[in-house]
Order: C-alpha cells, then sequence, then structure tokens
C-alpha cells in the first residue's frame, strides 16, 4: 500500500513538507485617499476598509509598517467638484494621489508605494479614458496617462501601476518615464484585467462607477483565457517588468497558465468583490474568516502569484506574525 499519509500524520511533519508557504512580504494592501481633513470614514460595502485623509493617513501607515508587508497600492480620491472630461487632477502637482505619495515617502520611505494610474476616479463621467460622443478614446487617452504617470513618479512613486487597459499604454508610459528621468522606475502592469462585477465595492470605495455604460470596450471578456495570454505578452513587449491578473480567485487557470508561459513576475489583485464576499459570509458567523482566508491567499500563491495585492493584507500578516 502507498500510505501517503504518513506525512499527514501531525502538525511538525505536516509542516515540513508544505510546498507552499505564505509570508507578509507576498502582500500590497490598497489604500484610498480622500481630499479633507480628520476623515477616517468607512466603506459600507467593504468592512473595515476606510478612506483616509492625508492627515490621519499614519493611522493605517503604521499598521502596515509593523506587519512587514511589502507595500500599499494608493487610490486618490478628489474633490467631486474637480473632475473634469480631461482627468485634470489625475496629474496635477497637488492631486490628491500626489500629496499622498509625498507624505508616504517622507514619512515611510521602507513601504513600497505603487501608484494606480488610471483617469477613472478623475473623470466626470467615470471612465477610464477620454471620452467623446458615448466612445472611450484610445489614442487620445496616452499622453494623459503618461503625464499621470510621471507625475506620480515626480512625487515619489517606487512603481507604477497602469490599470486602464487602453491599448500601447506601457509602451508610451516607459517612453515617457525614461525621457522624464524615471528610467528605474518599474511598471505594473494591469494586464489581464477583466470586465468584472467584482468590482463593484471598490468603486463605492473610489466613487469612480462610469456614469453611462461599462467597461467592456476596453477591460477584457472572462470568457476568453488566450486573449488574456496575448494581453500579458504585449504589455512584457511595451516593456512591463511585472504583470498583473484581476480579479485573482476566479481567475486563477490564467495565472496557472501566464506562469508556465512568462518568465516575468506576476502579481494578482484580489479585488473588492472577492474581500466583501468573504467578509460578509464572516460577519453572519457562517465562515471562519482566518481559515477561509489563508485558503484563498494560499491558492493564489500555488497557482503561481509572486504578488498578492489584497485588502485582508493586514489580517493575513497579523495571524502570520502570531
Ligand atoms: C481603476 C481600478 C479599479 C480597480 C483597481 N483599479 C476599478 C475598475 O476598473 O473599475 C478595482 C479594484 C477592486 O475591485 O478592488 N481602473
Ligand atoms: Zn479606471
Amino acid at each position: 500500500m502507498k500510505r501517503l499519509r504518513r506525512l499527514r500524520q501531525n502538525e511538525a511533519i505536516r509542516n515540513l513538507v508544505k510546498e507552499t508557504r505564505l509570508s507578509p512580504q507576498d502582500f500590497i494592501y490598497p489604500i484610498f485617499v480622500t481630499e479633507g481633513k480628520n476623515i477616517k470614514s468607512s466603506i459600507k460595502s467593504m468592512p473595515n476598509i476606510f478612506q483616509y485623509s492625508i492627515d490621519r493617513l499614519s493611522e493605517i501607515l503604521d499598521e502596515v509598517k509593523s506587519s512587514k508587508i511589502s507595500g500599499i497600492m494608493i487610490f486618490g480620491i478628489p474633490n467631486p467638484q474637480d473632475k473634469d472630461e480631461l482627468a485634470t487632477q489625475a496629474y496635477s502637482e497637488n492631486g490628491i494621489t500626489q500629496k499622498a505619495i509625498r507624505f508616504i515617502k517622507k514619512h515611510y520611505p521602507e513601504i513600497i508605494c505603487i501608484a494606480d494610474v488610471c483617469l477613472c476616479e478623475y473623470t466626470k463621467n467615470g471612465h477610464c479614458g477620454l471620452v467623446k460622443n458615448g466612445e472611450i478614446l484610445n489614442d487620445e487617452t496616452l499622453p494623459l496617462l503618461c503625464k499621470t504617470a510621471t507625475s506620480l513618479a515626480q512625487a515619489g512613486a517606487d512603481i507604477i501601476a497602469p490599470s486602464d487597459m487602453m491599448d500601447g499604454r506601457i509602451e508610451a508610459i516607459r517612453t515617457a518615464l525614461d525621457n522624464s528621468g524615471f528610467k528605474n522606475t518599474p511598471i505594473m502592469a494591469y494586464s489581464a484585467k477583466f470586465a468584472s462585477a467584482y468590482y463593484g465595492p471598490f468603486r463605492d470605495a473610489a466613487q469612480s462607477a462610469p456614469c453611462f455604460g461599462d467597461r467592456k470596450s476596453y477591460q477584457m471578456d472572462f470568457s476568453n483565457p488566450k486573449e488574456a495570454l496575448r494581453e500579458i505578452e504585449t504589455d512584457i513587449e511595451e516593456g512591463a517588468d511585472i504583470v498583473m491578473i484581476k480579479p485573482a480567485l476566479i481567475y486563477l487557470d490564467i495565472l496557472k497558465e501566464a506562469c508556465q508561459k512568462f518568465n516575468h513576475p506576476i502579481a494578482v489583485y484580489n479585488v473588492s468583490g472577492e474581500y466583501s464576499m468573504v467578509k460578509a459570509a464572516a460577519i453572519n458567523g457562517w465562515i471562519d474568516e482566518r481559515k477561509i482566508v489563508t485558503e484563498n491567499l494560499t491558492a493564489m500563491k500555488r497557482a503561481g502569484a509572486n504578488i498578492i495585492i489584497t485588502y485582508h493584507a493586514l489580517d493575513m500578516a497579523k495571524w502570520l506574525n502570531e
């Protein structure tokens, strides 16, 4: 008889033969930063996630620092009256994200600060690109993404993460960064970003829901695994240093294939809807949150993720550090 149970007989042996181990360093924690003062505002659809004004950002950054996770991803929320057709606040020197990054890098230089690059938080219509007659324009959007990326690098962002899904943006942004003195700033491309209903809670948190239509003309159709590999391949050819698959949990098939095919570091984004479903069930006492989160995050790493962006980051790090 083949006795596979020999290696399962007690916890010490199970730990010895464990093939996948989570570490706090695997994680990136997304943070929402809002204009205003003295704000720590809860997000209805995302339990235990808050929008912070810069003067209260230290409350969460201190936790990030002691958790030993690798870094954070910053999403800025401008004043609603400052949103316009051209997403001006996305690339303004005094935009909310630029101010937040300057604050973070001044007071917490050791935390890797990843800047999401997109226009949807800053456009009046909530789309990720410029809009004309109901069409989301591609080539006209690229210069604005380049301006946004260089302005965030200028503010001190350690990694630039374009999430807009316009064609040609990685090449355009790479060139813009190189030409502005940021040759060494890596790009983490949201490469296989699917048009997903799992982003719903995020759009509450970032106040970035599109006010007409949907994002299906730029984000990917979730039926298309081959196209996802083409997206990743294209971003690598255009100069991406790290590629991302998003959402995470229900796209582990894409992750696994991408790992086998490419030799670049791969990040996954365990998105807001994936987080909130776990939280909702946990709050109701229907599942054991710690065990479910550990199982979910281990699955991402087992499938090949090198970097896991997750709202569970601080909880998971705390459990791992215990
Ligand atoms: C901006 C952006 C989104 C997310 C990350 N960057 C929203 C979207 O594309 O609609 C989603 C993250 C999440 O759901 O946690 N383009
Ligand atoms: Zn966007």
